[in-house]
């Protein structure tokens, strides 16, 4: 029986299952614990399962000496100092795979209502505006038959082409491929076959992708190599009928040069799941740009998804307790 903490209360039975076997502590409440008290948390633990509002780096595996174990409740571990824990020996886990059709939908749904701008004109009912049917009014971009850009053609990525290609759209997409030697524009990939839907996705170099797209949609994991890879100089190249879609990482887009380029029209809009900080203070800058769709990090956020990523986190928690491989290691 080892000492576990778990940082937030989840859905589903998963940790009770976890109880059954070990003495486990959940943070009550929907907030984070402050570093202070996760560093106090952990300082007797021998797991972890945390999110990705926690900072897993050397000052707090420092504090936690015991520690053999961290689940991420996660498929992105950019909040994991990786080297770090291989450097102690400490297993670690994420949750990919039964989050992919949850975070391509949200992100197909976002850039569909950033496209037809659906929050304002729903707003616009509810304060009174809706005078009459205007031949003029509330119109947006098609969706149908356009291009879709996807940076990072991974699991998620796909699963948004399929569903792009349902709506006759063509799929272009920038890949990177990383091996000891470096990292490589990938520029043959195929199609895919998911719930029935196939795209065929033609690879091309970034700076065409931003030329040639309609829609831009990040699914790149955040990386040294992706941080700030969306600043100025590509949103200048993007068209400005385009529309940026990220449900990735904030910190992949810059968004002072997001704000600006709302506030000049040098591209037509923005939908945002995630953001850099998050959360989004009311009062931060990137809200009063023009045309732009923020919802708080939901990508993952269904019923199902979240209830088979805690199964996931558990499982790999239980697995590396008992000295095996978690089934779903980094
Ligand atoms: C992830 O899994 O990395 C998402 O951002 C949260 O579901």
């Amino acid at each position: 029986m080892a000492d576990v903490f778990v940082t937030r209360e989840l859905p589903g039975d998963a940790v009770g299952r976890l109880a059954l076997e070990h003495t486990v502590r959940v943070w009550p409440g929907p907030t984070p614990p402050a570093r202070a008290q996760l560093l106090a948390a952990v300082s007797e633990v021998e797991g972890l399962l945390c999110l990705l509002t926690e900072r897993v780096d050397a000052e707090l595996l420092e504090a936690a000496p015991r520690l053999r174990a961290v689940a991420n409740l996660a498929v992105g571990v950019d909040n994991i100092d990786l080297g770090e824990c291989e450097r102690r020996g400490i297993a670690v886990g994420n949750t990919p795979d039964v989050l992919v059709e949850a975070t391509a939908d949200l992100a197909f749904g976002l850039l569909l209502a950033a496209a037809r701008g659906i929050p304002g004109a729903s707003a616009d009912v509810r304060a009174g505006r809706w005078r009459t049917w205007e031949p003029r009014g509330w119109l947006g971009q098609a969706v149908a038959r356009q291009t879709l850009g996807i940076l990072g053609p991974g699991q998620i990525g796909t699963a948004g082409a399929c569903r792009a290609a349902g709506v006759g759209r063509k799929v272009i997409a920038t890949g990177r491929e990383e091996s000891p030697e470096g990292s490589r524009l990938v520029m043959a990939m195929g199609g895919d076959a998911r719930a029935g839907a196939t795209a065929t996705i033609r690879a091309v170099p970034l700076r065409a992708l931003l030329e040639r797209s309609d829609f831009v949609s990040l699914h790149c994991p955040l990386t040294d190599a992706t941080r700030g890879l969306i600043g100025r100089p590509e949103l200048a190249a993007m068209r400005e009928t385009a529309i940026l879609v990220n449900t990735a990482r904030g910190e992949i887009v810059e968004a002072d040069a997001l704000r600006q380029a709302l506030v000049d029209g040098a591209i037509a809009g923005a939908a945002l799941d995630v953001t850099d900080p998050e959360p989004l203070a009311p009062e931060h800058p990137l809200l009063e740009a023009p045309n732009l769709l923020v919802t708080p990090h939901i990508g993952s956020a269904t019923h199902q998804a979240r209830e088979a990523m805690a199964d996931l986190a558990v499982e790999n928690l239980r697995e590396a307790l008992a000295g095996r491989p978690m089934p779903n290691g980094v």
